[in-house]
């Protein structure tokens, strides 16, 4: 055995490795044993769209029915675009601009990740112009990858960033330009780069605008450094720095990092905060973990808003709290899913 093959590996882990919770890194593992298939629109049948799903913020009640008949008709058959362009003046059915853009680019309820091409090239260039700070990210970014690339060929087993591809970086962006959010809670931080891309995204959207993010960091201990790989699979912050270390300094009056677990920092931070606009989970992906989550943050959620939910495929509590509630979902790559209240 080398020393490489000494340390824990992600595929080392059972295929169901707590209740309802799969492992995606184990070779039997399929998206569809937690529901969850890549590109697909979760909507409702239209009978329940009908019964449930009266947005009750609009102040066109006298019609909505009559709209809604005609709108879930129209949203079955997959035409909402062409009656948009129409009818441009008629309410959505569902009242949510994320949704709206997502489910213009579906055919037959699912988006292919080809239709985000024009939309991430302008992200991209956004991001590169117009926001100077972004510099600094990608320079910390690929100090952590050299960091990290040094430990891995010094120690056994596998170390981590943890944080988010390029691909959900950007989609990540893009969602918080499209929802213009003025207040983000997020949970599950580590580095900090899927925080950097809704900072950046928030900055160049102007106004108010700010990310609060619940994280408890494994620290890379020198002295100790075999702790971490066994506590958290290998994902890691290097040592002297923690939670959030990517964001800039230029970005930091748009940021509040909270030390601690989720389960304990959640409800208090809601509670502080009131009306949240998008809620972003990456902590713990237990099936039971991100139902806690998603039940207390839709609390504060109001119509119009959305809840991400990273690495969507270790189970399908998205999907079963979408449908609970009689919300629409997405599943972005078998990577986020999005719920729309
Ligand atoms: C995958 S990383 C987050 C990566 C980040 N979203 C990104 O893409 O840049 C998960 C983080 O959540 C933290 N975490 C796990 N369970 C948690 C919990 N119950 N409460 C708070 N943080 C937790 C881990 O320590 C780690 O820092």
């Amino acid at each position: 055995m080398s020393s490489k093959e000494e340390g824990l590996q992600p595929h080392d882990l059972p295929l169901e490795f707590a209740a309802k919770t799969f492992n995606t890194a184990h070779p039997s593992f399929r998206f569809w044993m937690s529901n969850s298939f890549p590109g697909k629109v979760y909507t409702h049948s239209a009978i329940e769209r009908l019964l449930f799903n009266f947005p009750d913020n609009i102040a066109w009640a006298p019609y909505r029915d009559l709209v809604l008949k005609t709108r879930a008709r129209y949203l079955e058959l997959g035409s909402l675009y062409l009656l948009d362009r129409m009818f441009p003046g008629i309410p959505r059915a569902y009242p949510n601009r994320l949704f709206d853009e997502i489910w213009r680019m579906s055919v037959f309820g699912y988006v292919k990740p080809h239709r985000f091409e024009s939309r991430f090239k302008e992200a991209w260039r956004e991001i590169n112009e117009e926001i100077p700070a972004s510099k600094e990210v990608f320079e910390n970014r690929d100090w952590m990858n050299d960091w990290i690339g040094k430990l891995n060929a010094s120690r056994p087993g596998t170390y981590f960033p943890g944080w988010v591809s390029m691909e959900d970086g950007a989609f990540l962006y893009w969602a918080v330009r499209v929802l213009k959010p003025k207040c983000i809670v997020q949970t599950g931080v580590c580095n900090g780069l899927s925080s950097a891309f809704m900072v950046m995204a928030m900055e160049r959207n102007g106004g108010e605008g700010k990310l609060y993010a619940i994280d408890f960091p494994y620290i890379y201990d020198p002295e100790d450094p075999d702790l971490n790989l066994e506590a958290v699979y290998g994902v890691i912050i290097p040592e002297g720095k923690t939670s959030g270390w990517i964001v800039p300094e230029s970005l930091r009056d748009r940021y509040e990092v909270i030390v601690g677990m989720a389960e304990e920092e959640l409800p208090p931070l809601l509670r502080r905060l009131g009306r949240i606009d998008l809620f972003y989970h990456d902590s713990d992906h237990s099936y039971d973990h991100m139902t806690f989550e998603m039940e207390e943050a839709r609390k504060h959620l109001g119509p119009g808003t959305a809840i991400l939910c990273d690495d969507v495929a270790w189970n399908q509590s998205t999907w079963d709290f979408a449908k609970r509630h009689r919300y629409p979902a997405y599943n972005y790559r078998g990577a986020i899913g999005a719920v729309f209240l």
